[in-house]
């Protein structure tokens, strides 16, 4: 058996897309390894977000240079969003690269990979503005089109059976003035129904307990039926919901603002088995950067939503992502955002300093004129007021008594873990795991709670982690 070796690098999608890619390889007698030592095949499945996502992998590939003057028969893989963001630089500057190919070809990669392997020559599947670089395909393969592999994998969409995605929608067309992903992803292609249900059940029969429906704007997703009738996010929801009742927790990531309905929130609040949870990144709280960013709503409508969600949706949790120095973000712009997140109170927000991506509006139209000083402390701001609500609203857990679906071993090695390790019962580990509304929860209990829902009464909280007892 050959040995492949895959990395990856970026958002739910890619981690998706890797677990198809897995089962694809698999499918053509390869096996797993750990290390790229040794491997056959070496694949990076990439992100093009922000630079630093990029500097990662270009930095992987300078390594490789020099693995595959040794070992001239590994194959080196580069796939996913900077495959189709920075093909051609790739091409030009890393020889050694064989295969090349874009996250909406990836039903090629096993032909593209036999290709590379046979004639020695490097191999390329792209679909946007380096499609012309792309290499004509001559050996079969079995897939037609990218979402055969959704409807072929036999794994769930993570490492474990008992946590799924699902993919419902691919790409973008919001096309927000900083972001890459819709020249990456290209423009959104909705699954039908039929398809999203099938999957969905086969992947609750093989053990899914929580199911996370993928979007990049996950509740714009419609359907047309042939006889003209239109079916929303909403609908869809609820047509997961009602056909997969042993999935205990239904969620889905990213929603974005400006398409959000009351009719979703009615689903959720009428439905147990969905989580209260929504992932609804707002970017700035400054109505002139949302309008230069594109984003198609003000500050105030987004908190107008916010609050309409909270009161239809009790205990809703919110998560979000804001941005710091954008093109032309003032000291009032950066308070501004600061101000809307005192507001929101997001359970978790991620942070992100603004990253000019070749090909966008904004380093086409903008410059980047906020200097890394000023994001880097603009960031610092931030992060110390969300780390202040974070700890508000977990120190605000302890006493109750939450949910938790365990995920495996913890891999938390602070104090406190230290202090309950030697008090440890026999055969007990520092178990993790997550609430109905994302919260990471550490306790003690046995291996086997893994997969399993398990009660467990918050005795001490940090800004990132509830710590407790399993209620037994
Ligand atoms: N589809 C999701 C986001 C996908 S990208 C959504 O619209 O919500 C994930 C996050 O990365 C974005 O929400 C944004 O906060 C951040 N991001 C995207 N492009 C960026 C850039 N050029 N610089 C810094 N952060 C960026
Ligand atoms: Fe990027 Fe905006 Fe699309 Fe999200 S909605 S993926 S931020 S273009
Ligand atoms: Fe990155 Fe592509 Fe996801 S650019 S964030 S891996 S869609």
């Amino acid at each position: 058996m050959l040995k492949f070796y895959l990395e990856t690098f970026g958002c739910q999608m890619n981690q998706l897309d890797s677990e198809l890619v897995d089962t694809l390889l698999r499918g053509i007698e390869y096996e797993r390894v750990d290390t790229w030592d040794g491997a056959d095949l070496v694949l990076f499945n990439t992100c093009s977000v922000r630079e630093h996502a990029e500097s990662k992998v270009y930095s992987r590939l300078g390594v490789l240079r020099q693995v595959k003057l040794k070992r001239p028969g590994m194959i080196i893989a580069v796939i996913g969003c900077m495959a189709e963001q920075e093909g051609k630089t790739i091409a030009e500057r890393n020889r050694h690269v064989d295969v090349i190919c874009g996250p909406g070809q990836l039903h090629l990669l096993a032909g593209l990979i036999q290709q590379a392997a046979q004639w020695k020559k490097r191999a390329v599947a792209l679909t946007g503005k380096f499609a012309s670089m792309s290499t004509p395909l001559e050996v079969a393969v079995p897939y037609g089109r990218v979402e055969d592999l959704d409807r072929e994998r036999t794994s769930s969409g993570q490492t474990n059976a008992f946590q799924a995605y699902v993919r419902i929608t691919r790409g973008c067309n919001k096309f927000c003035a900083y972001c890459v992903v819709p020249h990456t992803r290209g423009r959104e292609v909705h699954r039908s129904p039929e398809e999203i249900l099938v999957e969905a059940k086969r992947l609750a029969e093989a053990g899914a307990v929580e199911m996370t429906l993928l979007g990049q704007t996950v509740n714009h997703w419609q359907h047309e039926y042939g006889d003209g009738r239109r079916v929303g996010f909403a609908e869809l929801l609820k047509m997961v919901h009602d056909a997969v009742p042993s999935v205990r927790r239904l969620r889905f990531v990213t929603s974005y603002p400006r398409d959000f309905t009351v009719e979703t929130l009615q689903v959720m609040a009428e439905s147990p088995r969905i989580s209260r949870y929504l992932h609804i990144p707002a970017q700035s709280g400054s109505d002139a950067v949302l309008q230069r960013m594109n984003r198609g709503y003000t500050a105030e409508q987004y908190l107008g939503l916010i609050e309409r969600a909270k009161q239809i949706v009790p205990g809703l949790r919110l998560a979000g992502d804001m941005i710091v120095g954008f093109c032309g973000e003032t000291d009032a712009d950066a308070e501004a955002s600061l101000e809307l997140m005192r507001r929101v109170r997001y359970m978790n927000c991620y942070m992100f300093k603004y990253s000019p991506r070749a090909g966008t509006t904004a380093a086409r139209q903008y410059e980047d004129d906020v200097p890394e000083a000023v994001k880097q402390e603009r960031h610092a701001a931030m992060f110390t007021l969300q780390n202040s609500i974070c700890l508000e609203n977990n120190r605000g857990m302890i006493g109750r008594t939450v949910e938790v679906l365990v995920a495996g071993p913890s891999k938390m090695m602070g104090r406190a873990a230290d202090v309950k390790a030697r008090t440890r019962a026999v055969g007990e580990l520092q178990l993790s795991g997550r609430t109905a509304g994302d919260q990471v929860v550490v306790f003690d209990g046995p291996l086997g709670l893994v997969g399993r829902f398990v009660p467990v009464l918050v005795e001490d909280a940090t800004t990132l982690t509830l710590h407790g007892t399993a209620s037994r």
